[in-house]
């Protein structure tokens, strides 16, 4: 392989994690030990639809996926796109897209996860309210999510906190 394309690859891999980090945040897995609690927060029913947007190499959509869930992420870094792609792949109704989550419809979802810079959790907090189905449940790692109310803030020892939140049944 000539210098050239190694170069080309290079700046790919390292401009897609870039783009990540300005249009969400950068690629900070959540840890290992987070992803089992994370799902045990959100209690999803059997077959329930899970979003992680900004899904990172893909640790928690394959939790959720264990669960029994049908889940889909978006991604815009390169490397950790394909290494989340080839994770779920043997997970039937699983999808792994390679491309923003911004402008996308988050109506089908019944738990969305999110692990983002707070910039993003203030503009997707409108969105949120606005597409998701009473019953619904958000997770947002880290921060709060402007203007909701969390359901809980699980605070375990040491470990980041988590913001649980359900859309209110009218
Ligand atoms: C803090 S990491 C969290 C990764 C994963 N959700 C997890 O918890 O392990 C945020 C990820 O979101 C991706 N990202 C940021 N903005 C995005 C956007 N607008 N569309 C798709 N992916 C995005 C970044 O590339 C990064 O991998």
């Amino acid at each position: 392989m000539g210098f050239d394309i190694l170069l080309l690859i290079t700046i790919i891999i390292i401009g897609t994690l870039a783009w990540g980090g300005i249009r969400g945040a950068p690629w900070v897995p959540t840890h290992r030990k987070d992803e089992s609690r994370i799902v045990a927060l959100a209690r999803p029913p059997a077959g329930a639809r899970v979003a992680d947007l900004g899904c990172g190499t893909g640790g928690v959509l394959a939790a959720f996926a264990r669960a029994g869930c049908r889940v889909t992420g978006w991604e815009l870094a390169l490397v950790p796109w394909c290494i989340a792609w080839l994770r779920l792949r043997r997970f039937t109704g699983s999808h792994v897209r390679l491309g923003d989550f911004w402008g996308k419809s988050l109506s089908e979802f019944d738990v969305v996860y999110l692990f983002l810079f707070p910039r993003a959790y203030a503009r997707l907090a409108e969105q949120l309210r606005r597409e998701l189905r009473p019953g619904a449940r958000v997770l947002a790692s880290a921060w709060p999510l402007p203007g909701w109310d969390p359901e809980c803030v699980d605070r375990a020892p040491g470990r980041i906190p988590i913001y649980v939140y359900r859309v209110p049944r009218v």
